[in-house]
């Protein structure tokens, strides 16, 4: 049953920069058989996936960096408040997914909603939430390896440890991960999400450690203050501040109810992967009731052993004396548990493995559906004849990702993978929007409640925490982009299999 009409309208906006893909030819492309994948997952796989990526570097290393420098204590409230930027994120994308079921994610959604060059520009920026945090992952859980390396006696050359206090080292074991994680996805989506399914386990049970342990060495006289007042300082000056306080011409200041916002702008990304359940959507068995269920149960979960860890880990150590590489293992072990110190750190190392592995996959997924698409070369969307993969995306990129790995260090690129997402939050929103409009004969299994209330919220909450992020990490987000322009105009454009399509009838 064809919805199209060939209105003069519509002809206008399929040749230009909004040209749009319709829903069924987006469904359609997924049935070729040389760019088809498998669909072999459930609503249990998604959420084992869910968890198998948000719960990472953000709770296992973030927590006390930020707790340290930015809130103190309050960072439970700052989880609070990424939660439930997240939560109204997951409601758009949420229905996005269950009524666009092909891989990409957000990309392919804006493809059916906002046109093409949106479509571009969220693929692009998805690309480096995705690529970045996997580095960044990939990085964290070389350092909690090294360190249980170092407490069996094994040393690591520093030339081999990764850069630390800007003296270069290149980082092998981060580099290794990313190598075997692309051979893993390479051989396919099933074999990856059993490998997974044991490694979340293992970091929830030791997620849990943390907190009922934990909970016998709260000392009530560590939450106060539970808000500690704001300070002016080296470390929020210039650049480095975050954008809302240089706007509203606020003397940038770390802790105080501001610092709660920034800190939740940085512990954003400990939700971040959420977001990736949609990507799988074409590899799964039943999108329409699954997705939604993956993805909705998966933050739900995550959301609740944050504020209870981060209360935990601030009631066993004051906050000023929290540590920035392992808080949770280091809390233990200055209060004298080194075994339930070990335990932990074994735990972030193994659950570290299934973060930066889903987030691969995600990002090789939303390359493979670009290039399907033609906006980036097709050869990377051919499908492997036997595992059903798309393994020359996966390659490629995993190639890319394990290098940059190897030379980068955390911080920063933390905070780029965060703007890069909430953008992206902020595209897929005002996409519910416009899709209901533009398509409201579409089957959604899953809608938005309130719309457009509940996606205006989602526009305004991503952006407020987006203006919470550090000047500079605008900057870098902004050459990002314009370099994706470029590209889009030099290849994409023309290339565009979209576009070509159009253009025929034009011909004859
Ligand atoms: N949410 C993931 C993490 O915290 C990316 O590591």
């Amino acid at each position: 049953m064809s919805t199209q009409h060939g209105t003069p309208h519509d002809s206008r906006r399929n040749r230009g920069l909004f040209r749009t893909k319709t829903v069924e030819q987006s469904i359609r492309d997924t049935e070729e058989p040389e760019h088809a994948l498998k669909k072999s997952l459930s609503a249990l796989d998604l959420t084992v996936f869910g968890v198998g990526v948000v719960i990472g570097t953000g709770i296992f290393v973030l927590t006390g960096k930020i707790a340290k420098e930015q809130a103190g204590p309050a960072v439970a409230l700052s989880f609070v408040v990424a939660g439930v930027v997240c939560a109204l994120a997951a409601l758009c994308y949420a229905e996005f997914a269950s009524t666009v079921p092909v891989a990409g994610s957000a990309y392919t959604f804006s493809y059916a909603s906002l046109g093409e060059l949106p479509a571009w520009i969220i693929g692009w920026d998805l690309i480096l939430e995705l690529a970045l945090g996997c580095a960044v992952v990939a990085v964290g859980w070389s350092g909690y390896v090294r360190s249980l390396l170092d407490s069996a006696g094994l040393h690591l050359p520093a030339a081999l440890s990764g850069t630390h206090e800007g003296r270069f080292g290149f980082d092998l074991l981060a580099f290794l991960l990313v190598l075997l994680l692309t051979a893993i996805l390479v051989f396919g989506m099933k074999l990856s999400s059993r490998v997974t399914a044991v490694v979340v386990g293992i970091k929830v049970t030791v997620v849990l450690l943390v907190i009922v342990a934990g909970a016998f060495f709260i000392n009530g006289a560590n939450y106060t203050p539970f808000i500690p007042p704001s300070e002016t300082g080296e470390a929020s000056s210039g650049l480095g501040a975050p954008l809302s306080q240089l706007m509203f011409g606020l003397a940038p200041a770390t802790f105080g109810t501001m610092g709660i916002f920034a800190a939740a702008a940085v512990v954003f990304f400990a939700f971040i992967g959420f977001d990736i359940v949609a990507t799988a959507a074409e590899e799964t068995r039943n999108p329409q009731r699954d997705v939604p269920r993956g993805i909705l149960g998966s933050l739900a979960i995550c959301t609740l052993l944050y504020v209870a860890v981060s209360i935990v880990v601030t009631g066993m150590q004051k906050y000023s004396k929290l540590s920035t590489d392992a808080p949770l293992a280091d809390a233990f072990k200055d209060l004298g548990h080194p075994f339930f110190a070990g335990v932990i750190s074994f735990g972030a190392a193994v659950g570290l493995t299934s973060v930066s592995m889903i987030l691969l996959l995600g990002q090789s997924r939303v390359f493979f559906a670009m290039s399907r698409d033609g906006l980036l070369p097709r050869a990377f969307s051919r499908s492997h004849p036997r595992f059903g993969t798309p393994y020359r995306s996966t390659i490629a990129l995993g190639a890319v990702v394990a290098v940059v790995a190897g030379f980068t260090s955390i911080d920063e690129l933390a905070e780029l993978v965060n703007i890069g997402t909430l953008f992206a939050f902020v595209v897929v929103a005002v996409g519910v929007i416009l899709l209901r409009r533009s398509r409201p004969d579409l089957p959604r299994s899953f809608r938005t409640p309130l719309v457009p209330l509940v996606p205006v919220l989602s526009v305004a909450a991503s952006v407020w925490l987006m203006l919470n992020l550090p000047a500079e990490t605008w900057v870098r987000f902004a050459i990002w982009m314009v370099l994706g322009f470029v590209i889009y105009f030099l290849y994409g454009r023309s290339h565009s299999r979209l576009g070509l399509r159009n253009r025929q009838p034009a011909k004859e």
